[in-house]
């Protein structure tokens, strides 16, 4: 069966209150417009890409989608059957079936699609057009699917034109159909201008009804699929949805939370087995982490791989590597370009920035690495300060294997520290520091050479 997804999105949607499209807001780490386009794609395969109708801030959403997606511009918001009829010039001399949707329910599943276009596929040769419903008490302002006493579908009616009797039918209109490509684009044509001014698709179902068809329809189950955005009190209602299905995911994949009710974990994070998430953690963007992790409480990371058996406790991590056996926190920050090897050691109130620290380095206590490349094995004094910025540019320090960072040591970039050599407390380091040198004071000076490092080259030692 060929078939093509259209996906409506040109409504104005005047009721979030935004300078942002609707279809736009993110929804765990997504725009919601993201979720439609995948529904579509998993329900269809790889067919066609899915017909976008934009229209309200249609460059932005056309910027935000890409290639995604093809597109069909509604210039002026007449009606859902009017925004469909914008796709038909993309679709000229091509047959098939259409399933039409919209972009502002992301909780839609591809299974659901999938079901009704396997429906649809069963009944396409009695009925032209096949259609979603559910059964729901609150109407959510949904359409009323209106039968006669023998079940059969006769029409859908909006619920501002409803009769007191037809506001009391629980089966609502979901607003997602398949359609015989022939058929609709020849009753799009003859649909009528409701008194609010606008084509409304719903008005197809009573057409095909009038014409004797059967219209066929696939009840869903679960209501909170078709929850749709309208205002931003429905934007969190969806993102809870969606947090709960992703946690579920996680937990039925061998991710421990202690309290799912306050993991904000984004739709594209990978977790390892025998993880643990505490409370108040935020996983977000691309992040990965790794397996038998403790993560958190209220730790907040973002585009970060992390790797196994690693412990970040009330920390925030964006655009990090961490290797396996790490422990950060608590009050760890690593930002963009840091680089943790494994079994690192970073202890309260440290902060690193575009910077490795080698296999086994500790960085206790209060101290700021930035643009910096250590070794392995180092130790990094409470309070340790890489002066990287002159006011003007950035520059490197260099700390080798096995050196002893004394506490409070400034290292004042460009500046590199060779292997084995010790900083006294309190250390200005203005210069480079030969292997197995001893400094200290401000500026720092040799003050000896560790008997176990014989000395280089008089070269490579700073000036007297
Ligand atoms: C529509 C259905 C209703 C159904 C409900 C389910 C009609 C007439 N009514 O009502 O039976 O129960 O969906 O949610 O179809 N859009 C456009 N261009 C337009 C108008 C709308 O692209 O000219 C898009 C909107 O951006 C939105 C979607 O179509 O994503 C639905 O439009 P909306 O006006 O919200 O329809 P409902 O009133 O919800
Ligand atoms: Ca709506």
């Amino acid at each position: 069966m060929d078939t093509v997804a259209i996906i409506l999105a040109a409504g104005q949607s005047t009721r979030m209150r935004s300078r942002l499209p609707k279809v736009l807001h993110p929804i765990a780490g997504r725009p919601m417009i993201w979720y439609s386009l995948q529904a579509a794609r998993q329900a269809i395969g790889e067919g066609r890409r899915p017909i976008l109708v934009v229209g309200h801030a249609a460059d932005a959403v056309r910027a935000a989608v890409g290639d995604q997606a093809e597109y069909a511009y509604q210039a002026q918001q007449l009606g859902t059957g009017h925004a469909v009829m914008q796709a038909r010039p993309l679709l000229e001399g091509w047959q098939g079936t259409v399933l039409v949707l919209y972009g502002d329910m992301p909780l839609l599943r591809g299974e659901t699609l999938r079901s009704l276009l396997q429906l649809h596929e069963t009944q396409r040769s009695h009925t032209p057009l096949t259609m979603l419903t559910v059964e729901s008490q609150d109407s959510m302002g949904f359409g009323r699917v209106v039968r006669d006493e023998a079940g059969r579908v006769l029409a859908v009616v909006e619920e501002a034109v409803a009769t007191p009797e037809q506001k009391r039918i629980t089966e609502l209109n979901c607003g997602v159909y398949c359609f015989e490509s022939a058929w609709l684009w020849e009753h799009l044509g003859r649909l009528p201008l409701s008194p609010k001014g606008e084509y409304f698709l719903t008005d197809l179902v009573a057409m095909a009804a009038e014409e004797g068809y059967a219209v066929a329809t696939w009840k869903l189950a679960d209501v909170s699929e078709v929850l749709g955005v309208n205002n931003r009190l429905h934007l969190a209602q969806v993102e809870r949805v969606m947090r709960r299905r992703i946690n579920e995911r996680w937990m039925l994949a061998g991710v421990t939370m202690t309290d799912p009710e306050t993991t904000y974990i984004d739709m594209d994070v990978e977790i390892g087995q025998d993880t643990v998430i505490f409370p108040n953690t935020h996983l977000l963007g691309t992040t990965r982490i790794g397996e038998e992790c403790r993560i958190g409480p209220n730790s907040v990371i973002r585009d970060s791989t992390i790797g196994n058996r690693c412990t970040i406790l009330a920390s925030v991590l964006e655009s990090a590597l961490v290797e396996d056996d790490v422990d950060i926190g608590p009050f760890g920050h690593l930002r963009k370009g840091a680089h943790l090897a494994q079994g690192v050691h970073m202890g309260n109130f440290g902060e690193v920035k575009n910077a490795y620290l080698g296999p086994g380095t500790k960085m206790g206590h209060f101290s700021y690495i930035g643009d910096a490349q250590i070794g392995r094995n180092v130790n990094i004094g409470a309070g340790t300060i890489t002066c990287n910025f002159d006011g003007k540019r950035k520059h490197q320090t260099i700390i080798e294997d096995d050196v002893f960072i004394g506490s409070d040591s400034l290292l004042v970039a460009p500046v590199r520290v060779g292997a084995g050599a010790i900083t006294g407390a309190g250390s200005v380091v203005t210069h480079d520091v030969p292997p197995g040198a001893v400094v200290y004071g401000v500026p720092a000076r040799v003050r000896r050479q560790r008997e176990d490092i014989p000395p280089q080259d008089k070269e490579e030692e700073p000036p007297a």
